[in-house]
C-alpha cells in the first residue's frame, strides 16, 4: 500500500511541475506567477480541490504523442473566496503555451457545469496562445463547447476573466463574453490576431501592447474593465470584487459587517456644489462620502470617465453606483459613456444588486462625430437598460438633469424607485442661456434684455421644486443627510418585487 500512495504522490508531483522547471523559471523571469502559484493567491488557503489532474491529451499528429503532460495545460477546479465557493481554470503557459486542446477545452467546461448547476461564479486566468495548432479543428471545436457555455451561465452565474499573459485568438472570445475582463499591465495582451498577421494584411506595423494591451484596452476599446500593475495584485483585486458580487442570479450578494454608521451626516457634502454652475467638482468624492468606509471598486475608471461605474456598500450590502462626472466633458453622456454604463446597469440587473444613480448631466455631448457614431442607439442602451432593470433604483440629482439626459438617469418616469434631489439640482430642458437663446431669437441683439430673460428661466427652473411639485422628485434633501437617506430608501426597498411583461426576451438595441 505504501508503494501505491508513493506512486500517486510521484504522479501528483509531475503534474504539478506542468512544462518543467525551465520553462517555470521562464515564467517567473517574464514576472509571472505560475497557474498553481495564481490559484494560490486568488483562493482562501488549502481550500482548493483540483479536478481532471491526470487528463491528457489525445492527439498523436505533429509529435504529439511525445509530448503528453498530465492536465494537458490547464489547472480546473474550485475552491473559496472568503468562504464563498468559486470554480476556477487556470491556463499553464508553461505546457505548450497554455494552448487549448479538445481536452483542455473539456475541463474547463467541467466546472462551468458545475458552477451553473451548483450557483457559483466562475473565474478564468487566462494565459493562452490560442487553439492548439496541432490539433486543428478539434481544438476549435473545444473552444465553441466553452464559448457556449459562457452563454448559457451569462446571469445565471457571475463570470470574471483575469488575462494574464499573451491571449490570442479562441483565448479571448471566451473572456469577451464573461461579465467583467481584468488585465495585468506589460504582460497580457488580448488580440484577435497577432501584430505579424496584422502588418500582411492591412500593412499596418505595430506592437503587441499598442495593438492589444492593458493600456489599448482600458482606455481606447474598453475590452477590459480595468488593469493591475502585476500577477499578485490583480488577483487580490478580483477577491475584492468576488466580495461585492453574489454567488449566482438565486441569490443576493453578500452583507458584510460594518463598523460605518449609517446615520452618518458628511457636512462637505453641504459645500461641494459650487455656485457656478459651470465650474466642476468631483463626484468620486460624493460617492466615497456615501459609501460604507469610503470604498468605492470602480470599474471602467480608465475609459469615459464622464461616467463613472462600481460598487459600494450601504451599511453592509452591495449598491452599483453610476455617477454622471463633471470634472469629465461637465459630465455629458456620450456614445462610450452610456455604453459603459449600460452594461453596468445590466449586469446589477441581472444578479440582483440595486442601483443608486447620482445625476450632473448637461445632456447629450453635441456633435458630428457622435451622430455619425450613433448616439442615438448607443445612447438608448443606457435608457434602455435602466428601464427595464426592476432592482431597487434609488437617484439622487445634485445638480444639472438637463434634457433627455435627466429621463435617461434612472428618472421617476422610468420607474426609479426614490428620486432625490440636492437643493442645488437644476431640472430643465436644457441650460438657461441655450433656452433664451432660442426662445427670444430675436431679441439676441439686446444682451441686458437677454441677461434678464436668462435670469427669469434660472429663477423658473433652476431649482428641484417644479419637478417636485409634481411628484417626479420624492424629496428635497440635504446634502449632509445623503447616506442617511439612500441607506433608509434601500433598506425600504429590500422587498420590492416588480415583474416585466411576459415575452421571449427584450431586443435591446445592441
Ligand atoms: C500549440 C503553442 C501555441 C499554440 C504557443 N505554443 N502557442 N503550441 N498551439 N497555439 C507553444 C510554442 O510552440 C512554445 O512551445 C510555447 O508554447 C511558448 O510559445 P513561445 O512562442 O515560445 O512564447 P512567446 O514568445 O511568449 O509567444 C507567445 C505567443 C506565441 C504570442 C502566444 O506563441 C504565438 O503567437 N502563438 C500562436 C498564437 C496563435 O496564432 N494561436 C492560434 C490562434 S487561432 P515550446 O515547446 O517551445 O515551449 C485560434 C482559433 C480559435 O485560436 C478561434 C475561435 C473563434
Amino acid at each position: 500500500m505504501q508503494e501505491i500512495l508513493e506512486q500517486l504522490e510521484q504522479r501528483r508531483e509531475q503534474a504539478r511541475l506542468g512544462g518543467g522547471l525551465r520553462r517555470i523559471d521562464a515564467q517567473h523571469a517574464k514576472g509571472k506567477l505560475t497557474a498553481r502559484e495564481r490559484l494560490e493567491v486568488l483562493l482562501d488557503d488549502g481550500s482548493f480541490e483540483e479536478y481532471d489532474m491526470y487528463k491528457t491529451h489525445r492527439c498523436s499528429d505533429f509529435g504529439m504523442a511525445d509530448t503528453v503532460i498530465p492536465g494537458d495545460g490547464v489547472v480546473t477546479g474550485w475552491g473559496t473566496i472568503n468562504g464563498r465557493p468559486v470554480y476556477v481554470f487556470s491556463q499553464d503557459f508553461t505546457v505548450l503555451g497554455g494552448s487549448l486542446s479538445e481536452t483542455h477545452a473539456e475541463k474547463i467546461c467541467k466546472v462551468m457545469d458545475l458552477a451553473v448547476q451548483n450557483g457559483a461564479p466562475v473565474i478564468g486566468l487566462n494565459d493562452s496562445g490560442g487553439a492548439r495548432i496541432q490539433e486543428g479543428v478539434a481544438s476549435l471545436g473545444g473552444y465553441a463547447e466553452v464559448f457556449y457555455r459562457n452563454v448559457q451561465a451569462s446571469g445565471v452565474v457571475p463570470q470574471i476573466s483575469v488575462i494574464m499573459g499573451p491571449c490570442a485568438g479562441g483565448a479571448v472570445y471566451s473572456p469577451a463574453m464573461t461579465d467583467f475582463i481584468y488585465m495585468v499591465k506589460d504582460s497580457s495582451y488580448m488580440f484577435v490576431t497577432g501584430p505579424d498577421v496584422v502588418k500582411t494584411v492591412t500593412n499596418e506595423i505595430v506592437t503587441a501592447e499598442e495593438l492589444g494591451g492593458a493600456v489599448t484596452h482600458t482606455k481606447k476599446s474598453s475590452v477590459a474593465d480595468g488593469a493591475f500593475e502585476n500577477d499578485l495584485e490583480a488577483l487580490l483585486e478580483i477577491r475584492r470584487l468576488f466580495d461585492f458580487l453574489p454567488l449566482s442570479f438565486r441569490e443576493k450578494p453578500p452583507v458584510l459587517p460594518t463598523s460605518d454608521d449609517p446615520e452618518r451626516i458628511e457636512m462637505a457634502l453641504d459645500t461641494i456644489v459650487p455656485d457656478n454652475a459651470n465650474k466642476p467638482y468631483d463626484m468620486h468624492e460624493v460617492i466615497t462620502k456615501v459609501a460604507d468606509e469610503g470604498e468605492f471598486f470602480e470599474v471602467q475608471q480608465a475609459h469615459a470617465g464622464n461616467i463613472l461605474c462600481g460598487f459600494i456598500r450601504l451599511n453592509g450590502s452591495t449598491v452599483g453606483v453610476v455617477a454622471n462626472q463633471p470634472m469629465v466633458l461637465a459630465g455629458c453622456l456620450d456614445i462610450d459613456s452610456s455604453k459603459k454604463a449600460g452594461r453596468f446597469v445590466r449586469f446589477c440587473d441581472a444578479f440582483n444588486i440595486p442601483l443608486l444613480t447620482l445625476v450632473d448631466v448637461p445632456g447629450f455631448l453635441p456633435g458630428v462625430g457622435q451622430e455619425y457614431g450613433g448616439i442615438i442607439k448607443h445612447g438608448a442602451k443606457l435608457l434602455f437598460a435602466y428601464a427595464e432593470a426592476t432592482v431597487p433604483k434609488v437617484t439622487v440629482i445634485t445638480r444639472k438633469a438637463y434634457g433627455g439626459a435627466y429621463d435617461v438617469m434612472a428618472s421617476k418616469h422610468i420607474r426609479a424607485d426614490v428620486n432625490y434631489a440636492w437643493p442645488s439640482a437644476q431640472i430643465a430642458v436644457m441650460g438657461a442661456k441655450g433656452a433664451t437663446e432660442i426662445l427670444y431669437r430675436s431679441e439676441l441683439g439686446d444682451p441686458e434684455k437677454i441677461a434678464q430673460r436668462t435670469k427669469d428661466y434660472e429663477d423658473r427652473f433652476a431649482n428641484p421644486f417644479i419637478a417636485a411639485q409634481r411628484g417626479f422628485i420624492d424629496d428635497v434633501i440635504m446634502p449632509h443627510s445623503t447616506r442617511r437617506r439612500v441607506v433608509r430608501a434601500f433598506e425600504a426597498l429590500k422587498t420590492k418585487k416588480q415583474s416585466l411583461p411576459e415575452k421571449r426576451h427584450n431586443n435591446i438595441p445592441i
